[in-house]
C-alpha cells in the first residue's frame, strides 16, 4: 500500500496540475485548522489552486471540508429555511429589502452577512448604523430570531467556518482572492452552515462589484450553482449588472434609510426589480404552486400594507437596536453638474473609493468606520442634466484633507454626454 502523501507533496501535486482526492483536500484543511499546516504552506497551496484551478470534485471536498471545520445551524424536521447571498456590490442593500419581505411572507431566513472590505459595503455594518444593533448572535440567538420572528441578519459565528475565515484572511493578502474554486467553496461553506433548504444567489458583474467581467460571474454562477446542487442543496443564480450603484444610496446609515423606504414602497426601479427577482427565485424554491403574478401581487400587498416594513423593525428589535432616531449628523454638501447633456453613468467604482476616503468604507481588515457617512444620487443615469445643477449629495465628516481626496473620486464618478445613452437592464439572467 502506498504510504499517504504528506503536506508539501500535496502542494506539489496542485502545483503540477493534477487532480487531488476528497481525502488529501480534506487533510489540508484540517491540519491549517488545528495550526499543523503554516500559513506560508496553506498561501502556497491558494496560490497552486489560483493558477491551476479545480476540478468540480476538487471544489465541492474543498467546500466540505471547510464546512466541516465549524459547527452547522440545526434546524426542526418540518422547519424550511431559505438562504440567500450576493457577490456584493456598491449599494447592495438588497438583503435589507428582500429578507424582511421574504420572512413576512412566511419564509424563514437566518442569514448570515459580512463586513464590507474594499469598495463594496457589508450588510454587517449597515446594520451597525442602528444603535444597539447585534449582529454578533449566539447560535441559540439565530435559532429563536427564526423561531420567534422569522429572519435575522447576523456575522458568522466564532464556530462557524472557520477554516474560511483563516483562509480568506491569507487570500486577500496574497493575491489569491479572484480563483473561481476558491471563491465558491468560500461561499458555499457558510452558506451551507445556514443549513438551508435552497438557496438564491445574485452574482453580480461589472465596475461597482468584485467580478468585473460579464464573463468572469456567468463562470462564477456556474461553479456557484454546479458545485451546491452536488452537495445536495437547489440553488438558483441570478446575474445582475453593477455598472452603476444600485437604488440611490451608498454608505452605511444612508443605505439603511433606503432600504427603509423601499419596504414602503418608495423603492428606487432598478434597487425593487432585484430584490423582486431574487425573492421570486426564493418563494418559488419553497413553494412551487403559486405563479410569478399571484407571488409579486402578494409582494406588492405585504409592503402596501406596511407587513413586510414591521418585519424589518421586528427583526432590529430582536437584535437589540431601534428604528427610532435614524439621524444622519454629518455635514451635508452638494455637487452640481459642470456641463447641460444627459447622465451618461455615474462610476460606482469611484463612489466607493469616495466614501472609503471619508472613512465610511475599509482599506484594511477591521479598520473602524463612521456609518454617517455616505452619498446620494439625486439623479439617476439617463436623465437630462443642466449646468448647475445638483447631482449628489454628500454626508461627510468635517475633514478638509479627507473631502479633498474623496472630491477627486466623486468628481470623476459622473460622466455628461450629449445624447441619452442607452439604458441598461439590471438583471441580465433571471435564472442561470
Ligand atoms: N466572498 C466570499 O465570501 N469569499 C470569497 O472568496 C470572495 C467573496
Amino acid at each position: 500500500m502506498q504510504a499517504p502523501a504528506n503536506d508539501l507533496q500535496l502542494i506539489e501535486r496542485k502545483r503540477d496540475g493534477k487532480e487531488l482526492s476528497d481525502q488529501q483536500i480534506r487533510q489540508l484543511v484540517e491540519r491549517f485548522v488545528d495550526g499543523s499546516l503554516p500559513d506560508y504552506q496553506m498561501s502556497a497551496f491558494a496560490m497552486a489552486v489560483y493558477f491551476q484551478s479545480m476540478t468540480p470534485e476538487e471544489t465541492a471536498s474543498l467546500t466540505l471540508a471547510m464546512l466541516d471545520s465549524g459547527s452547522q445551524l440545526t434546524w426542526a424536521e418540518d422547519e424550511i429555511i431559505s438562504s440567500k447571498h450576493s457577490t456584493g456590490g456598491v449599494g447592495d442593500k438588497v438583503s435589507l429589502v428582500l429578507i424582511p419581505l421574504l420572512a413576512s411572507c412566511g419564509l424563514r431566513i437566518p442569514k448570515l452577512s459580512g463586513k464590507g472590505l474594499g469598495i463594496t459595503g457589508g450588510t454587517l455594518d449597515k446594520l451597525e448604523s442602528i444603535k444597539g444593533f447585534r449582529t454578533d448572535l449566539t447560535i441559540a440567538e439565530i435559532q429563536a430570531a427564526v423561531e420567534r420572528v422569522g429572519c435575522c441578519i447576523t456575522g458568522a459565528t466564532h464556530d462557524i467556518a472557520p477554516a474560511d475565515r483563516r483562509l480568506y484572511g491569507l487570500r486577500d493578502s496574497t493575491a489569491t482572492v479572484p480563483s473561481v474554486p476558491l471563491i465558491t467553496s468560500s461561499i458555499l461553506s457558510k452558506k451551507l452552515e445556514e443549513n438551508p433548504d435552497h438557496l438564491v444567489l445574485d452574482v453580480k458583474f461589472g465596475r461597482g462589484s468584485f467580478m468585473k467581467t460579464e464573463e468572469s460571474a456567468r463562470l462564477l454562477a456556474r461553479s456557484l450553482q454546479a458545485t451546491a446542487e452536488r452537495l445536495g442543496l437547489p440553488t438558483q443564480c441570478v446575474l445582475s449588472d453593477m455598472n452603476q450603484p444600485l437604488g440611490k444610496t451608498v454608505g452605511n446609515l444612508v443605505e439603511v434609510k433606503e432600504a427603509i423606504e423601499a419596504l414602503e414602497g418608495q423603492g428606487e426601479s432598478r434597487l425593487m426589480e432585484t430584490v423582486y427577482c431574487l425573492a421570486m427565485n426564493l418563494y418559488k424554491m419553497k413553494d412551487a404552486g403559486m405563479d410569478d403574478c399571484g407571488i409579486r401581487q402578494m409582494f406588492d400587498k405585504k409592503i402596501s400594507s406596511g407587513e413586510a416594513r414591521d418585519q424589518f423593525e421586528k427583526m432590529v428589535s430582536f437584535q437589540g437596536g431601534s428604528l427610532k432616531n435614524l439621524v444622519n449628523t454629518a455635514e451635508v454638501r452638494t455637487l452640481q453638474a459642470t456641463e447641460d447633456g444627459f447622465i451618461h453613468s455615474i462610476d460606482p467604482e469611484s463612489l466607493g473609493w469616495a466614501i472609503i476616503e471619508l472613512g465610511g468604507g475599509r482599506k484594511q481588515k477591521n479598520q473602524p468606520i463612521n456609518h454617517a457617512v455616505g452619498c446620494e444620487l439625486l439623479r439617476q443615469p439617463g436623465e437630462a442634466i443642466s449646468e448647475g445643477e445638483d447631482w449628489l449629495k454628500i454626508y461627510s465628516p468635517i475633514d478638509t484633507e479627507r473631502q479633498r481626496r474623496a472630491n477627486e473620486y466623486f468628481l470623476k464618478a459622473i460622466k455628461i454626454s450629449p445624447t441619452r445613452p442607452e439604458e441598461r437592464p439590471v438583471i441580465l439572467e433571471a435564472k442561470t
